[in-house]
């Protein structure tokens, strides 16, 4: 890790922005009174890198990187490590509660092409890819430096008060920081490799014997063996070929006899299936009889047909029956019209007899009406009198005679008027009761008389139309025609019927004659089946005899078939007894080279398993054969996969426990307090020397003191820096050397304070050892000293102050 630009602001005691440009720094120095910044400018260094500082003792106390009363902070850094070049940010802010927070971290691989000497912005700004944010970045920065936070303060920065602590530690503190800062725990991982592989090895050759433990018996015998059987069954197979041969003929001669039995078989069938239809012998007389049935129809049908004719002529002769039915009904009517109309006559007479009596009665009431009335008038006027009476006085006028009256006239107290009125009343209903009798009967006697006139019209048609007819002679010329019209009637249903059976007789005559053809068509056919036979002509003239001839041919016909099927069933058999006697002898013989056929195998089954033992055992040969070759590849292999794994379990003895790891710091101590040992020696002019102690604590040999081993803890001040200043110049050039992965560079070294615990020839030794080194150009130096006459040494000095604006930095190139 090397830096080339440090930009720092509100960070610790430095308010302002500031960037502090390290491009053509080799080596330089901070100065500056006491508390002006110079360590901070360390810290902000170490916090870019890590989040945080070693004064600040436990890791992540963020709150102490802001300047006090700042509200947000910030420092970033671009730096190179290993070729590449890295951009860190870290920026901080503090919340409403005064609590600070990281508000923005993240590393950057930035573009090495921007030249070094651009400006802060730019440089951060040619990002080649993110590499990490947020809590992320402190690993990654790890990763890409390959220094772990307490190797950068041990090695790379000795903090002020604090480097001493490499020198002072214990050994195992010691060892630790060895094993990572060496990578030395890559052999232990070496070593769970080698374990794994020792097992993957010793399963792969477990494998390897037991695939070749299961192919043992493909050694040379079993070769030859496979090779001799495959020899005996292709002689076995040249020699059964003649057999099969002779046993596929005799096949071809039963298949050929089994052909001509069952031509024999069907030819008997077809002679054996000649039948007569049962109703062959009585068809014919069945058609005469149905011809005979039907002549006799046919006459008795035209005999009733004339009978019918006869009677319809008879029935013609008689007249129009309508009419005379017309006739003798309007005879009736006459009379019964007549007898109405003198039933009508009466009832009108009666009628206006009883209108009449009604209408006196109707004039008896209004006489009645009139009575009463008059009555009622009277009784008015005795009323209207006795109260006018009622009302006079002597001497007045009287208002009727006008006259004075001399004395009061003396009334009677008239009837009640009341009953008078109910009385006028009740006649008066009378009346109208009366008058609507009497106009009901009126009107009755006159729909009556109309009754009458209109039946007297009537009579008057019907005698018009009845006038000459004779009820009886009527009656007897309707009777004649009924009983004709009913022997008519008689004849047409006799000739229906018979012409029904007419019909039928027709329709059998027709089957029997249509079961005639086809019974000739089938004698036709049955003897067409037998034809090739031999079979004699059918004689057309009987039916019955057709057959008859046909059937007795037959019997002669199927006697000869009988007997030739006999003569080639016994063929058959003599030729498959023949076959077979073959066959088991060639069976038996394949079963001597244990090939297996069935007793009753065809001759091609027979060819077919052969052959198939003769592949079979070739398989069986090849198999062999490539069985020895990868029995040969599965020894190798596993004697491979054997000397693997010792090898593999050799590695796991040498490296177990952590052996070799603790060898390996033991040896690189050795190395570093060698090489720190010469160093030293130089700076104390030739007094320490530095050794391991036997429990690998760090002593000194003191030539002062005749050589005497002591703790390094005893040394003085000065002497402590001096010892942890060759110490850490040793882990500087040699952990990069040592490293398993050599992933270490520790391309820089800065040394804050204890330099004026030194003597000025103790200072000079130190500064020119840090020039040298600074020199080689491959490792940037930095100190922090108050020592002018360091300082005043060092090419590049960064001049630190501090007002009340907080501190500032000034460089200044001597
Ligand atoms: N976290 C902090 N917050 C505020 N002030 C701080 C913080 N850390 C250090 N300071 C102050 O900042 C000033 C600079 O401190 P720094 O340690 O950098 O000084 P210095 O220049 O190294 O001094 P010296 O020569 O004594 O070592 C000091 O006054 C110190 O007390
Ligand atoms: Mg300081």
């Amino acid at each position: 890790m090397r830096p080339l630009r440090l930009h720092l602001a509100d960070f610790g005691s430095f308010r302002e922005p500031l960037t502090i440009d390290f491009t053509d720094v080799d080596y330089f120095a901070l100065v500056g009174p006491t508390g002006a910044g110079k360590s901070t400018v360390i810290d902000a260094i170490c916090f870019a890198l890590y989040g945080t500082v070693p004064r600040w003792g436990r890791e992540n106390v963020i709150a102490h990187a802001l300047a006090p009363s700042a509200a947000s902070g910030k420092v970033a850094m671009v730096f190179e490590s290993a070729g590449r070049r890295h951009g860190v940010v870290r920026a901080l802010q503090r919340d409403a509660k005064g609590r600070v927070h990281t508000k923005e971290a993240r590393l950057d691989e930035l573009d090495p092409a921007v030249p070094a000497t651009a400006g802060l912005d730019d440089l951060m700004g040619a990002v080649l890819r993110p590499i990490a944010e947020g809590d992320a970045v402190t690993a990654e920065v790890q990763r890409v430096t390959g220094l772990e936070y307490r190797f950068f303060t041990q090695c790379v920065v000795l903090p002020q008060g604090r480097f001493a602590e490499f020198l002072h530690a214990q050994p195992r503190e010691r060892q630790d920081l060895l094993v990572q800062l060496l990578d030395a725990d890559v052999y232990e991982r070496i070593r769970q490799r080698a374990v794994r592989e020792e097992d993957a090895a010793k399963q792969a050759a477990a494998f390897a014997r037991g695939r070749l433990a299961r192919l043992a018996d493909a050694d040379e015998a079993a070769e030859q063996a496979a090779a001799a059987r495959l020899e005996s069954l292709r002689g076995l197979a040249e020699r059964a070929r003649s057999d099969l041969r002779a046993l596929r003929e005799r096949d071809d001669a039963a298949a050929a006899l089994r052909q001509e039995r069952t031509s024999a078989r069907q030819r008997l069938t077809a002679l054996t299936a000649l039948a007569m239809p049962p109703d062959v012998p009585t068809l014919a007389d069945s058609v005469r009889q149905a011809a005979e049935a039907l002549a006799r129809m046919s006459a008795e049908v035209a005999k009733l047909a004339e009978a019918e004719q006869g009677a319809d002529d008879e029935r013609a002769a008689l007249g129009d029956k309508a009419a005379l039915t017309a006739l003798l009904t309007a005879v009736d009517d006459h009379a019964r019209v007549a007898r109405a109309l003198g039933s009508a006559r009466s009832a009108a007479a009666t009628a206006a007899t009883g209108a009449a009596g009604l209408a006196e009665a109707e004039q008896r009431a209004g006489a009645a009406l009139a009575d009463a009335e008059r009555d009622r008038e009277r009784l008015r006027d005795a009323h209207a009198a006795a109260d006018l009476a009622s009302r006079l006085a002597v001497g007045a006028p009287c208002p009727t005679c006008l006259r004075a009256i001399t004395e009061l006239p003396h009334h009677a107290a008239p009837a009640d008027l009341g009953a008078a009125e109910r009385t006028v009343r009740a006649r008066g209903a009378d009346l109208e009761r009366a008058r609507a009798d009497r106009r009901k009967a009126e009107v009755e006697a006159a729909r009556v008389k109309q009754k009458a006139d209109e039946l007297e019209n009537q009579l008057a048609v019907l005698a018009a139309r009845a006038a000459a007819a004779d009820r009886a002679r009527v009656t007897a010329e309707l009777t004649a025609i009924e009983a004709a019209e009913d022997r008519l009637a008689r004849a047409r249903r006799a000739t229906r019927t018979a012409r029904g059976e007419l019909a039928r007789a027709e329709r059998r005559a027709a089957e029997l004659r249509e079961k005639s053809e086809r019974s000739w068509r089938e004698v036709d056919a049955a003897r067409d089946r037998v034809v090739a036979l031999g079979a004699p002509p059918i004689d057309r003239a009987d039916l019955h005899a057709a057959w008859t001839s046909l059937l007795s041919w037959r019997e002669e016909a199927a006697a000869a078939e009988r007997k030739a099927l006999g003569g080639v069933e016994a063929e058959l058999a003599a030729v498959e007894r023949a076959r077979d006697q073959e066959r088991s002898a060639l069976v038996a013989r394949l079963a001597g080279h244990e090939v297996q056929v069935a007793a009753d195998a065809t001759p091609e089954a027979i060819h077919e398993t052969l052959a198939g033992s003769v592949v079979h055992a070739e398989h069986r040969l090849a198999r062999v054969r490539e069985n020895r070759v990868q029995a040969k590849e599965l020894a190798e292999q596993a004697a491979a996969k054997e000397r693997e794994e010792q090898v593999a379990h050799e590695l796991t003895l040498l490296l177990r426990a952590n052996a070799f790891e603790r060898w390996l710091c033991a040896e690189a101590l050795a190395l570093l307090v060698a090489e720190a040992s010469v160093t030293l020696s130089d700076l104390s002019g030739g007094q320490y020397e530095l050794v391991l102690g036997e429990r690998g604590e760090i002593e000194v040999i003191d030539h002062a003191e005749a050589g005497l081993r002591r703790s390094a803890r005893t040394l003085s001040g000065g002497e402590t820096f001096q010892a942890a200043l060759a110490l850490a110049l040793a882990l500087s050039s040699q952990v990069a050397g040592l490293a398993a992965t050599a992933a270490r560079s520790l391309d820089s070294i800065f040394l804050d304070e204890g330099f004026g615990t030194l003597d000025p020839a103790t200072l000079d030794t130190v500064a020119t050892t840090l020039e040298r080194l600074a020199a080689g150009n491959d490792r940037m130096v930095g100190v922090v000293t108050h020592v002018p006459a360091l300082a005043d040494r060092v090419p590049v000095r960064f001049e630190v102050s501090r007002d009340g604006q907080g501190s500032h930095l000034r460089r200044v190139v001597s």
